[in-house]
């Protein structure tokens, strides 16, 4: 008789309640075969439209539709099993009205099966996002650097370096946190002012580029294992797969060349007849 052990995923509320507790560990991926990677280390994994550009090639995440995002989510969602899995709002499918918000991230929600969906803003989404808090759906916010807003911001920059531009990021963190996100990424953050917002507000912060005082920390997985050409400031690498690829992917061309792949290892036989007995 085989015993089956029922893995319980986290959930937006445990995530919530590790506020000033062990610090949350976050991945973005995009498939089922990282997300089962990933599942056995981190505590959440975000389907970031970060594909747009890490999958896709494109320049700005301004193109990902929500077709792309409940593609690769309903993807990651198979491959895990114990990690929280959000999944990004791309650009155009929430800012309308509240209303609008609702209806993606329900049909985010209903599609892929995850547990919660990121939405960029602050103070100017708080209505909306207390609207889906409300309706049973948890909100991952994020603030500072919003890539959905590069055109507006004029380009991938470090927010709040001098101490004179604070006071908007930390109205847009604490009103977030007051409209009932469960928690909220802070990118590009000068490090002073993420420390600072994670000690005031009640939410856990979850860093990138932003402070080792934060409640968790994420960044993009191809990133940190040297798959990406360019990378900001704020990513440690802590692999460089790039090389091994490309000495995995020249051995093979080679043997292909050379014949000497496959070998009998990699084909199929042909079913040997049994001998045809005489009279
Ligand atoms: O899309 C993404 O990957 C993100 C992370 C950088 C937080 O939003």
């Amino acid at each position: 008789m085989s015993v089956h052990i029922e893995q319980k995923r986290l959930t937006a509320p445990d995530l919530r309640a590790r506020k000033g507790g062990l610090p949350i560990v976050a991945l973005t991926s995009y498939h089922a075969h990282t997300a089962a990677l990933l599942d056995r280390h981190c505590d959440l994994i975000l389907v970031g439209d970060s594909l747009g550009m890490v999958m896709h090639g494109l320049e700005t995440t301004i193109p990902v539709t929500l077709e792309m995002m409940i593609l690769q989510g309903k993807a990651v969602m198979r491959g895990s099993r114990r990690a929280l899995v959000v999944v990004d709002m791309p650009f155009g499918s929430y800012e309308a009205s509240k209303e609008q918000a609702f209806a993606s991230a329900a049909r985010v929600m209903k599609e892929t099966g995850c547990g919660a969906i990121k939405l960029e803003g602050g103070k100017r989404m708080a209505e909306t996002i207390a609207f889906l808090a409300e309706r049973g759906v948890p909100v991952m916010a994020h603030v500072g650097l919003t890539p959905q807003s590069v055109n507006a911001l004029g380009g991938f920059r470090a927010q709040g370096r001098d101490p004179a531009e604070w006071a908007p990021f930390e109205e847009d963190a604490r009103a977030v946190s007051d409209a009932g996100a469960f928690a909220v990424v802070l990118e590009a953050l000068a490090e002073p002012l993420a420390a600072r917002i994670t000690a005031n507000i009640v939410i856990p912060t979850i860093g990138i580029g932003a402070s080792p005082a934060c409640d968790g920390q994420i960044l993009v997985l191809e990133d940190m294992l040297g798959l990406s050409p360019r990378v900001p400031k704020f990513v440690k690498r802590y692999a460089d797969l790039g090389p091994a690829i490309d000495a995995a992917v020249s051995a093979y061309a080679a043997e292909v060349r050379a014949r000497a792949f496959p070998t009998v290892d990699h084909v199929y036989g042909a079913k040997t007849k049994s001998p045809v007995k005489g009279p």
